[in-house]
């Protein structure tokens, strides 16, 4: 397996390409228009075929260029059913895998709470489990439940029922990064995450959550449309 974490600066955004080594065929996770070229040069670069281009979500704060890489590459969109896409391929509905290549094959969770059609990924590999979290659990915090009908107590469902049931060793990669931290594991957000730990109750996690006061995101006005069209 080849994997690489990519990242976006202006958003802070993770892309994850990772491919199977025996048919050279891969897959991004959550590419965003600015860096499509170089995306693609790196897909070029390393002689792969790009075969599934993946969204967690409606991004709020950039432009997914699923639909670019698609009409580049002739690859195939795929993300969560619930989003009702007729843009996409493959709408994903929860416990649905993908098979990538002749050796991987990558888990679609319904995780609901950051928006509520949310989808994050888990990857299975030599031992190794790797959660594609998006937007609903981050390095030591999550994400915001204050619009796309986001929802604060299914968000603390998601992340108490189905994120930290997981192996304490599962490695948590997300859509986002803000200080420089690469990814985390199951075991150290029970522990460290000051948002939502092993022993944070819904009510304290949802009044934290309504006091954020966080301004829009710049770009929602423009990325929730365009990313309901997969960026195009
Ligand atoms: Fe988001």
């Amino acid at each position: 397996m080849l994997f690489k974490q990519l990242f976006e600066n202006e958003s802070s955004t993770y892309t994850y390409l990772i491919s199977c080594q025996e048919k050279q065929e891969a897959i991004l996770i959550d590419p965003v228009i600015e860096t499509v070229n170089r995306d693609l040069k790196i897909v070029d670069s390393l002689g792969l075929q790009l075969k599934y281009a993946i969204d967690t979500h409606i991004h709020a704060d950039h432009i997914t260029s699923a639909a670019a890489l698609r009409e580049i590459t002739g690859c195939k969109i795929a993300g969560p059913g619930r989003d009702n896409l007729r843009c996409r391929d493959i709408n994903f509905s929860h416990n649905d895998e993908l098979i990538i290549g002749n050796t991987l094959k990558l888990k679609a969770i319904y995780t609901p709470g950051h928006t509520d059609t949310h989808f994050s990924y888990m990857l299975k590999k030599n031992g190794e489990e790797l959660l594609f979290s998006g937007d609903a659990l981050l390095i030591d915090s999550c994400g915001r439940t204050d619009f796309q009908s986001g929802s604060a107590k299914q968000l603390y469902r998601t992340i108490k029922d189905i994120f930290y049931k997981m192996s304490d060793n599962t490695k948590v990669y997300p859509a986002h990064d803000y200080n420089n931290k690469s990814y985390s594991t199951i075991f150290d957000q029970k522990r460290d995450n000051m948002l939502i730990n092993e022993e944070i109750e819904v009510g304290d996690f949802i009044s934290k959550m309504d006091n954020l006061n966080l301004d829009n995101p710049k770009k929602i006005d423009i990325s929730v449309p365009k990313n309901n069209n997969c960026g195009s």
